[in-house]
């Protein structure tokens, strides 16, 4: 089975004050991470999407940058995993976890999940309207994964729409999407000290 994936790196990091895939972490900048570790996981092409060295050009929208990623993929490769390079500290077991799962072959997609903690409220400004049942929530990370045929097909439907994940368009097409146990270490670089707090887990890493 032929798996690609694409880094998604084009983004301009509104949220974090100024683009990140080129952040310093341990001495490599975000974007390496993501696609290094990927390449030794056994990922036979990693394609870059955004303004770095050998990257393709993205677009206004993540999934805009999704679809330019998919555009260099052959019909023959099945599978594409599709991961954020704001997410520097994935780590090969997920990659194995999320890939066993998709050649396992029972759904469209295959995402990693976290329970949440937190107890969650729906509030309006700063005022709390009710607790949220959290037994039914997931926070899901990338990398994900998807049939390469059927996640063209999510990407040509309502092309207004925005998703900010691939499993979001794939659910819309009614395909089949299953979750596999995220990673707690594996975070998204999105706001101002979310870096520093990088730097300690691998560090934290490094020690053990
Ligand atoms: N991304 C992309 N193209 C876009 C928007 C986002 O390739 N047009 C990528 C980002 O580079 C990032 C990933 O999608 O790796 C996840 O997005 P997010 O964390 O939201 O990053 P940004 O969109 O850059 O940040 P923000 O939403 O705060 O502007
Ligand atoms: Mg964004």
């Amino acid at each position: 089975m032929k798996i690609w994936a694409i880094v998604l790196a084009a983004g301009s990091g509104q949220r974090y004050g100024g683009p990140k895939h080129e952040l310093d972490l341990g001495g490599l900048p975000l974007w390496k991470r993501s696609v290094s570790v990927l390449e030794s996981a056994g990922i036979d092409t990693v394609i870059v999407v955004g303004p770095v060295d050998g990257g393709i050009p993205g677009g206004a929208r993540r999934r805009d940058s999704v679809a330019a990623g998919l555009a260099k993929i052959p019909d023959s490769v099945e599978w594409v995993l599709i991961h954020d390079a704001a997410r520097p500290l994935i780590t090969r077991r997920l990659v194995a976890t999320v890939v066993d799962a998709a050649r396992i072959g029972n759904s469209d997609g295959v995402i990693p999940a976290l329970a949440v903690t937190d107890t969650l409220k729906l509030v309006d400004g700063d005022t709390v309207l009710k607790t949220v049942d959290r037994s039914q929530i997931a926070a899901v990370q990338t990398p994900q994964a998807f049939r390469t045929r059927l996640l063209r097909e999510a990407h040509l439907i309502d092309p207004e729409d925005d998703a900010t994940d691939d499993a979001g368009l794939i659910e819309r097409i009614g395909g089949t999407v299953t979750i596999v146990p995220g990673d707690r270490t594996n975070i998204k670089i999105t706001y101002e000290g979310d870096l520093e707090l990088a730097e300690r887990l691998i560090k934290g890493l490094q020690d053990e």
